[in-house]
């Protein structure tokens, strides 16, 4: 068991306070492990395009506890900095590669070599019709930003980690292992290997790894012997996210019994905790409680201002629900300051 798992801290109390100090919490590393930690969701994105390093510049300057980093391998095999295997969302791959997309439409990063994907500008992210997803938030225009590879944004983290005093932690997740594996690339080896070059692999406290593949998980902690902690997601049977991931069984008590043999956590959708409202009663499952009765944490994604789930009138209420009712580990949020903010008045 990993320092940072023996140290696993639930309560508010004296004990709790003392394990605290037993464990260095709050000192060296700098993050609030006695409170749920806030996870910058692909950066501030609500304030600056996904991914890319002013987001993630602006979500440490925020509070950050954690700064997610999604990751997808470059036909070099070299792990960048994107939500999506494909390019067309978030980048200007359609004007300055045209003639390269698949038949089925899509730009596949994998298709580009890292020195072609440096030449693309990412952006605030586009639907279909090329309208912003989130229209109050940074302009959808022409993107400024390129795609940071994963050393570069670790680069910029360990100097801002240098430069404030402030650290903040890493939460890789790793994007379809299985695609990149027919592919003929080993992502989870890839993430590691940047890992071990910029030391952060043993750094057990700062860095989470998460998928929601158990085998990619299962392949980290077995064959690659990670100590870093790993979180299984959760998503949902008809998203069809990474094809095989039968998710409703992970949520059963046997699924967790074996998501715990290999994991740490779990991050689930938020919905999955929450259900609605009842007669101004909020409803929510059982989830959170089975799961960390079996020693996993919980940290669901993702609290969003302008995305408020249905019977939610206000991001505090959601906060409000999540920390002091459904008592979640970790929030993955577009928001970190805002999220910092409520963790400060909601559990001070
Ligand atoms: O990794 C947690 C959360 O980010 C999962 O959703 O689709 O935003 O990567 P997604
Ligand atoms: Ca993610």
């Amino acid at each position: 068991m990993s320092l940072w798992n023996s140290c696993r801290l639930r309560g508010r109390n004296l004990l709790w306070a003392l394990t605290l100090l037993a464990c260095g919490a709050g000192s060296e590393t700098g993050m609030a492990r006695e409170h749920p930690i806030i996870i910058a969701h692909r950066g501030a994105s609500a304030y600056l395009p996904e991914h890319t390093l002013p987001a993630k510049a602006l979500a440490h300057a925020q509070g950050a506890d954690f700064i997610e980093q999604d990751v997808v391998l470059s036909r070099d095999g070299v792990p960048v900095v994107l939500h999506d295997i494909h390019l067309d969302s978030t980048t200007d791959v359609t004007e300055r590669f045209p003639k390269r997309r698949r038949q089925d439409g899509h730009y596949y990063a994998i298709d580009f070599s890292l020195a072609e994907l440096k030449q693309l500008r990412a952006h605030e992210r586009r639907n279909k019709n090329g309208q912003a997803v989130f229209p109050e938030r940074f302009p959808a225009g022409p993107g400024l930003s390129q795609i940071p590879s994963l050393a570069e944004e670790i680069a910029l983290i360990d100097g801002l980690n240098t430069s404030t005093g402030r650290k903040a932690g890493l939460y890789i997740e790793m994007k379809a292992s299985a695609f990149h594996r027919a592919e003929g690339q080993d992502l989870p080896r890839a993430v590691l290997e940047v890992l071990e070059k910029t030391g952060w692999d043993q750094r057990t406290q700062e860095v989470f790894l998460q998928s929601f593949e158990p085998e990619a998980l299962r392949y980290l902690k077995y064959e690659l012997k990670t100590a870093l902690p790993l979180i299984q997601l959760l998503g949902e049977n008809a998203w069809a996210e990474d094809g095989a991931v039968d998710f409703d069984q992970l949520k059963t008590d046997e699924g967790l019994d074996e998501i715990a043999t290999y994991a740490d956590g779990i991050g689930p959708w938020l919905m999955q905790l929450y259900l609605g409202v009842d007669d101004g009663n909020y409803l929510s499952s059982d989830l959170a409680q089975r799961a960390q009765a079996r020693g996993l944490e919980v940290h669901p994604y993702t609290f969003r201002r302008d995305q408020l789930p249905p019977g939610i009138d206000s991001f505090e209420a959601l906060h409000r629900l999540f920390f002091l009712e459904l008592h979640v580990d970790g929030i993955f949020t577009d928001f970190p300051d805002l999220s910092r903010q409520f963790r400060e008045q909601l559990l001070p």
